[in-house]
């Protein structure tokens, strides 16, 4: 079993040590519950892992996977960058306090005022397309920024066609056959060409495709270099560090995968005659996905034409099993070591049959009331989360050595109406 948990001598799930239980009944469900120091040791995981075969190394943490404030603070004090996709997470970082020189923005289909956004915020920008260089080179400040480039190295992975950021079908970055031609157009444009960045996909568990868009992207550094004579400061290979969701996947072995990368890295650079550029890696999932419950109580136990456990949460709460076909781990939180005795299908509360937790899933025996654990609830769960059915997003908690903090607030029916105006004329 790779799944982490832990369990209180009661026998209950314990989350940052305090009583699952506990945190269900005194916040409420759905809540989502952070194990701090989880959160903290998945960072230090990787920083050592990479740090130790190669000193110039630096983490960007995605911080679509979670945008908590509180997460974010955490990862930061870490001493971790920010891998930004727009501007509201540029923004975010920067209230997270985040320098802005450790936030790397890597926008795809930005209009120019964002841009200009990102610009005037000094975060560095990773640009995805030649008109975005173009449109960047036109707006005053942008002479002689430091600039980098997404590449698509024609390599792709990830747990789901739609999680798949490289190859011919992808929107993302340049065509690696044109490198050499964008980096020559934005030197004549004024800037500084000094990163080059890849991220071929999301929830890679098998470490190959990763090694063959580093050997790519390497290449591709190398030829750089030599034919416009860039010098790159730092060479990204993005995030997409897979963590098992099921009790039989395996792990990615982090200190295996960090050495097989930096020892490619090593070799490249040697041979290419790159000067020791910064290594960056940007995890989202890896760092946060674990971390983090979602506590749903059961209300409805069902003997339909299948046997269906209705709890109160939706996938407006977690929308990866409905999105992706995600499986997730369900533990009962008094009972999470119990053995499993029958296929349940276990069902949100929002208006559509695609709204399972699982489609049966072996558990133990469930009754109504019982509080479930959804495992893996810490990457693209609640950054995902929407209002439908009307339905009020849920609190958040933090918690560390027993100590709980509410790093959100559950939602309530005014915040449904937040920003919605009715013209005069219908009113009543
Ligand atoms: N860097 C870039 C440029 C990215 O687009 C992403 C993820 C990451 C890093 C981090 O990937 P991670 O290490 O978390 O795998 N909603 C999907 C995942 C979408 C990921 C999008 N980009 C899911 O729930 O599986």
């Amino acid at each position: 079993m790779n799944l982490h948990y832990q369990t209180n001598d009661k026998g209950h799930l314990a989350i940052g040590g305090a009583d699952a239980l506990d945190l269900a009944q005194e916040y409420g469900t759905p809540l989502y519950a952070v194990d701090e120091l989880r959160v903290r040791d998945n960072y230090r995981r990787v920083y050592q892992a990479f740090s130790q075969e190669y000193k110039k190394f630096q983490i960007f943490y995605a911080a679509k996977a979670n945008t908590n404030l509180a997460v974010m603070r955490i990862l930061e004090e870490e001493g971790s960058g920010i891998d930004a996709v727009s501007t509201g997470e540029i923004y975010t970082a920067l209230l997270a306090g985040f320098e802005p020189e450790r936030i790397l923005y890597t926008g795809n289909n930005v209009t120019t005022h964002e841009l200009e956004f990102a610009l005037n915020s000094g975060v560095r920008i990773n640009v995805d397309s030649i008109s975005q260089l173009q449109r960047l080179a036109e707006l005053p400040g942008s002479d002689g920024l430091k600039i980098s480039f997404r590449v698509n190295p024609m390599v792709g992975a990830g747990h789901h066609d739609h999680c798949i950021t490289g190859g011919e079908l992808s929107k993302f970055g340049i065509m690696e056959q044109e490198a050499v031609e964008v980096y020559n157009m934005a030197l004549d444009l004024g800037f500084r060409p000094v990163g080059i960045h890849t991220h071929i996909g999301s929830g890679i568990l098998d470490p190959e495709p990763f090694k063959l868009a580093v050997e790519v992207l390497m290449d591709v550094a190398g030829r750089v270099h030599s034919e416009t004579g860039v010098n790159f400061e730092f060479i990204d290979f993005g995030g997409g560090l897979g963590i098992p969701y099921t009790p039989d996947e395996p792990l990615l072995e982090i200190e295996t995968f960090a050495r097989e990368i930096i020892g490619l890295f090593k070799d490249k650079i040697y041979d290419y005659g790159l000067n020791n550029p910064t290594l960056c890696i940007e995890p989202g999932r890896y760092l946060v996905g674990d971390a983090s419950y979602l506590l749903t109580r059961v209300n409805t136990v069902k003997n339909s034409y299948r046997k269906f456990v209705g709890v109160d949460a939706g996938f407006n709460t977690l929308l990866r099993p409905t999105m992706y076909g995600s499986y997730h781990h369900i533990l009962v939180v008094d009972k999470p070591d119990a053995v499993p005795k029958e296929n349940l299908d276990v069902a949100g509360n929002i208006c559509e049959s695609g709204d399972l937790f699982a489609r049966d899933r072996l558990l133990p025996e469930v009754k109504e009331g019982d509080v479930l654990a959804i495992m893996n609830a810490g990457a693209y769960a609640f950054s995902m989360a929407s209002q439908y059915n009307s339905r009020p997003r849920p609190a958040e908690v933090l918690v560390k050595n027993k100590e709980v903090d509410v790093i959100r607030e559950r939602e309530t029916f005014a915040d449904l109406l937040y920003k919605q105006n009715l013209p005069v004329r219908l009113l009543k």
